[in-house]
């Protein structure tokens, strides 16, 4: 029963709009300043190794629940499990939404006065030392980062109100591919910097002594984030996939595309966070005060700056809106309002939140919780509490509940034989990956001393 909604018209079309929420602020933004705070080339092999292991067979199980269900996580669970309380994913799903699309859209907020400042050529001719000083003093003032956060959250509702596959998904396809092309651009810019080695050795160069529990967990937490996965997005993408489709196909290319931007995006920040010695550990404003260095040092400076910021705006546009649709598809579906309705309502809420995010690097600093801004609470409980315990039970869920056979008839197509690859997936969601979640969360939180 598709209730009434539109199906993905094409196979790139399934990996295109399914990349474009995976890819976004979490790979350009997040993904190095998280590395940067843990200590570098360490923490990338965890990472890489928790989106193989267990980022690539999550993202194969949300699209097959997904596709199954046809309906959004918690009528999808309601209806894969009736009668049991399964459908409590669904609810911690659109739970996740909500914090993460409140401190993403403050983020996006960032990105957006960014593209002003680059079309108004605000970066020109300031030193490294400037450059800081302007992020810092625009993030910590009350008005123009609030503002920013609610036109971005009033973009992602109007292109949700109107529907995602005929614009979005339209646009993605497009746009997706020019964004790789610029990172690389930025890549051979930021290696051929002079001092560039020291900041490829950050990255690639591992330091186990870098590494404790606290990081591993946040590696987890990050690969979650960057693939959009354990919060439903993919369940509701993979309920718009038609059965033809190879599913096993459209999670490895969308895995692949979003940890080759999070890496290119690596490459282009952190030489140049060495060239122009900024600390690794600066937080959430790596990005935003490292780029503007590197276009300042390009030929064409100004034109790829307004390009860059250009499409992180879109990239982050497509990111906030699979968050917004898991929150719209379950108003409407559950609550039975309109879509129109429910875009408000959401609109409403998340923008209150999100205005708090946006003043907690400003005003509300000081208001903390375990020595936490509002942003990083937000961020902290979303990425490494919710995602991690939702991903966990999904994996339970489709390892141990739901029947082998509907399982590989989902994945493989009705009443095939089970090939080897199947097999170690199989095996893989049964006692690998609830295991290795288990272990990371439990000793990063302290139940389990290891
Ligand atoms: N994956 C997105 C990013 O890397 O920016 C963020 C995100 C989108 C997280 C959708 C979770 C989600 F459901």
């Amino acid at each position: 029963m598709q209730q009434g909604r539109d199906g993905f018209s094409s196979r790139f079309g399934v990996i295109a709009a399914a990349a474009g929420s995976a890819i976004g602020l979490g790979n350009i933004w997040r993904f190095p300043y998280v590395l940067g705070e843990n200590g570098g080339g360490a923490f990338f092999l965890v990472y890489m190794a928790f989106i193989l292991v267990l980022g690539v067979p999550l993202m194969l199980t949300e699209m097959s629940i997904g596709r199954a269900g046809q309906r959004n996580p918690y009528g999808t669970f309601r209806f894969l499990a009736p009668k049991t309380k399964w459908y409590l994913v669904g609810v911690m799903g659109v739970a996740a939404a909500f914090l993460i699309l409140s401190f993403y859209s403050a983020v996006a907020g960032w990105t957006l006065q960014y593209l002003f400042d680059a079309v108004t050529d605000g970066f020109s001719g300031k030193s490294s030392v400037e450059l800081n000083g302007m992020f810092e003093s625009f993030r910590s003032s009350t008005y123009a980062p609030s503002i920013w956060t609610l036109v971005f959250l009033v973009m992602t509702g109007c292109v949700v109100v109107a529907g995602v596959e005929k614009g979005i998904e339209k646009y993605a396809k497009v746009l997706m591919p020019l964004l790789f092309v610029i990172i690389i651009i930025l890549d051979i810019r930021a290696v051929t910097l002079d001092g560039a080695e020291e900041g490829l050795k950050f990255l690639f160069h591992p330091d186990f002594s870098k590494l404790d529990s606290k990081a591993v967990l946040e590696a987890l937490g990050q690969a979650f984030f960057s693939l959009s996965l354990g919060m439903g997005t993919m369940i509701t993408y993979g309920s718009y996939i038609g059965k033809k489709e190879n599913l096993f196909s459209s999670a490895t290319s969308v895995s692949l595309a979003d940890t080759a931007i999070a890496v290119l995006a690596g490459v282009a920040i952190f030489p140049a966070v060495f060239a122009f010695g900024i600390k690794p550990d600066s937080g959430p404003g790596l990005v935003f005060i490292t780029l503007p260095n590197v276009f300042q040092q390009m030929p064409g400076g100004y034109f790829f700056s307004v390009l860059f910021f250009f499409l992180l705006v879109i990239a982050a546009l497509t990111s906030s809106i699979s968050l917004l649709e898991v929150v719209v598809s379950y108003f409407t579906e559950e609550l039975k309002i309109s879509r129109a309705k429910a875009t408000v309502i959401s609109f409403i809420s998340i923008g209150v939140f999100g205005v708090m995010c946006s003043l907690s690097s400003g005003p509300l600093k000081e208001a903390t919780i375990f020595d936490k801004t509002i942003f990083d609470m937000f961020d902290y409980i979303s990425s490494n509490i919710l995602l991690p315990v939702a991903g966990f039970l999904i994996v339970i869920f489709t390892g141990w509940k739901w029947a082998r056979k509907s399982v590989s008839n989902e994945i493989l197509g009705k009443d095939k034989p089970e090939t080897s690859l199947f097999k170690v997936f199989m095996f893989i969601i049964k006692f690998i990956a609830p295991f290795a979640i288990a272990l990371v969360f439990m000793n990063a939180v302290g139940i389990l001393d290891l």
